[in-house]
């Protein structure tokens, strides 16, 4: 008999998987049942709108669960349908992160704005329910779940279920989010749903179960004279059983700084191993939480903190540089408990960084390039908590917890003669060199075009030796350097794009990939103004054209960015 269990890295608590694999015998003569009826099954719609993978996992945990109430669930990336489809579905499930600002993520843009446009239909025949992933340290939380929510019921759709905001810890509430829509689709409650055991991609090891790799290799990059450290890192996976590709991320979960901690542990008048092991390792002790913000505010009384808390510009500008210690000295005398100040805290979260090496031509190892966040501030200097974890680590025994996560789309092409154009200034280099890593273990033949920058050549052309090799090699067809600081004016990448515009646009009409790692805030978007202008420019289009141009690129996943 085919045994039907739980992925040991399924977002399920062990109760749940418990109860939920202790329905399989009963009930495995009813699914057989269910998957031979599967020509009438109800046919779901599940569509995810994600940058990096998260909700395109979620998507996948439904469609499981969905098959397993004999469902026929049909999976798409919002990038792969048009407003049109959405007029013909019945039953649409969303999940969905939001990026930048409160923005839909890359893959879901295109499908929004066709959605907000004057000319889309109702959608009076159509119930959905709506998962958003987010982050509570962003200003505008799980904004683009918002308003799919909004936009959905605004065109007469019917709400299956309310809308449930995930914060970092998304995956219980994930998961009772889907263990309440999906059933009740079927007419039948959770205790039905035998999640089978499909093959997919995940790891066993994951947030909750990082692997404890080892660190080969911790060298500066940059100059020591440089204004900036960035640093490239060889971390060990062997007998992991753990492989990557070219394009995926690698999260690490760091511990604080010890000396942060004991200086927190002494403003609060707190001793003992217990509370030092916690802020240690369990919570976020550099950036503060909206709840501690306000409960500061609220003891101490202090005005610029209360104002800045009614006004988001404020606010990040009282912020800015502004850690939990800088709060506490600023704001002497609060008193608070062991329990309510933890109360107060974020989890620790694991940081992402974009690979940058090729897990075809290093099996082994995972490459990453970081830029170490240090800076001085209110007296005293400040570190990034991850960044200056691994900054600081020494020697091959240090253990680095981490897990991969996967970037299907920032991917190198399948077809190994097309060109390819990277966009990656500072740290944005690094799935790039991973990229032309790959290029070179193909053998490819497809040309390749690097734009890169960063503030001073002297200090900060970091991977010179590297690039320089390449190009001489061959494998590097283009190298196209921006460095910032080197004169009076700025020069950055986008400069660079526009100086070679026609060519850039010869290169997309040869189909071309275009991509885009980094800075997501200015870069990144600087980098798409400059993409629009090339096209309209070149290709003799208007601004609409131009437009429609890049749509279409990003429709295609010829467009794709990992931004952060
Ligand atoms: C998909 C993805 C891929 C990424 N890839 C990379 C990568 O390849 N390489 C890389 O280096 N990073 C990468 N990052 C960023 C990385 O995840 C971390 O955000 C970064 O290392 C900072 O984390 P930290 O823990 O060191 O700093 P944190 O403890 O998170 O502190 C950062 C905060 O410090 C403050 N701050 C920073 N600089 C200053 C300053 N000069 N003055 C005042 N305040 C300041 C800001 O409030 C900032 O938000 C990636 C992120 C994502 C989402
Ligand atoms: N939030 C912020 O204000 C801020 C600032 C810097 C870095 N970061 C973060 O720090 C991390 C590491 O940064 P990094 O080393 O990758 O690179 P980076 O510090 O972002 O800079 C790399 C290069 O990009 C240039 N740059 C600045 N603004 C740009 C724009 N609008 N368009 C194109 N290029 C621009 C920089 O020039 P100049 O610096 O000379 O302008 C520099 O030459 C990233 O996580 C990044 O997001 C955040
Ligand atoms: C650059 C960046 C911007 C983000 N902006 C927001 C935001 O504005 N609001 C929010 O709630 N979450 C924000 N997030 C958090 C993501 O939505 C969250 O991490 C989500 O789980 C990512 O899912 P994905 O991997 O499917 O894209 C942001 C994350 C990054 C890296």
């Amino acid at each position: 008999m085919k045994t039907h269990k739980l992925p040991n890295d399924a977002p399920y608590s062990d109760n749940q998987r418990a109860w939920l694999g202790g329905f399989f015998a009963g009930l495995h003569s009813q699914l057989v049942q269910n998957s031979s009826n599967a020509q009438t099954a109800r046919t779901i719609h599940i569509l995810y709108g994600s940058q990096t993978g998260t909700a395109e996992s979620v998507a996948r945990d439904c469609v499981k669960v969905a098959k397993a109430h004999g469902l026929n669930p049909v999976i798409k990336s919002m990038d792969e349908v048009d407003a049109d489809a959405l007029t013909k579905m019945e039953t649409l499930l969303i999940v969905t992160s939001t990026y930048g600002e409160g923005e839909m993520p890359d893959n879901a843009q295109v499908l929004w704005s066709a959605v907000q446009a004057d000319s889309m239909v109702k959608l009076e025949n159509l119930q959905f329910a709506i998962l958003s992933l987010g982050d509570t340290s962003y200003d505008l939380f799980c904004q683009a779940g918002i308003d799919w929510d909004n936009s959905l019921a605004e065109l007469g759709a019917t709400r299956l279920h309310t809308r449930v905001d995930c914060d970092v810890e998304y995956e219980e509430h994930a998961e009772e989010w889907m263990h309440a829509v999906i059933p009740a689709l079927v007419g039948s409650d959770a205790t039905t749903a035998i999640v089978s055991e499909d093959s997919d991609d995940k790891s066993q090891y994951n947030r909750k179960n990082p692997f404890p790799a080892k660190l080969l290799v911790n060298r500066l990059l940059t100059a020591d004279n440089s204004s900036k450290e960035t640093r490239h890192y060889e971390i060990s996976i062997a007998g992991s059983g753990l492989s990557y590709e070219a394009g995926d991320v690698l999260c690490v979960v760091p511990t604080n700084c010890p000396d942060l901690v004991a200086n927190i542990l002494k403003e609060l008048n707190f001793f003992g191993t217990d509370p030092e092991d916690k802020l240690l390792n369990q919570f976020e002790i550099k950036t503060p939480s909206k709840e501690l913000l306000q409960e500061i505010a609220l003891r101490s009384g202090n005005q610029e903190l209360n104002n800045a808390l009614n006004d988001k510009d404020a606010l990040s500008k009282y912020l800015w540089g502004r850690d939990i210690l800088d709060l506490l000295r600023q704001n002497p005398n609060l008193e608070f408990t062991l329990s309510e100040f933890f109360g107060l805290l974020k989890p620790l979260q694991h940081r992402a960084y974009s690979i940058s090496s090729s897990g075809k031509a290093n099996s082994e190892a995972v490459h990453l390039t970081v830029a170490s966040v240090r800076y001085n501030a209110f007296e005293r200097s400040h570190k990034g908590v991850c960044s200056t974890f691994l900054a600081d680590l020494t020697g091959e025994t240090t253990e680095i917890r981490c897990f991969f996560t996967p970037n299907k789309v920032f991917r190198v092409p399948d077809n190994n003669d097309l060109p390819i154009i990277m966009v990656g200034p500072g740290t944005g280099i690094a799935p790039f060199r991973a990229f032309l890593q790959e290029r070179q273990f193909r053998g490819a033949k497809g040309k390749n075009w690097l734009f890169f920058g960063d503030r001073n050549a002297e200090t900060d052309f970091i991977y010179r030796d590297e690039l320089e090799q390449m190009g001489k090699s061959g494998l590097l067809t283009r190298l196209d350097l921006a460095f910032s600081r080197d004169q009076e004016e700025k020069i950055y990448v986008q400069d660079k794009m526009r100086e070679h515009g026609a060519e850039l646009f010869a290169w997309l009409g040869q189909g071309g990939y275009f991509f885009v790692c980094g800075d997501a805030y200015r870069m990144a978007k600087d980098v798409d103004k400059a993409l629009h202008d090339v096209i309209a420019t070149h290709g003799n289009k208007t601004e609409q054209q131009a437009i429609d141009y890049v749509n279409q690129l990003k429709k295609d996943k010829r467009y794709v960015r990992d931004v952060y």
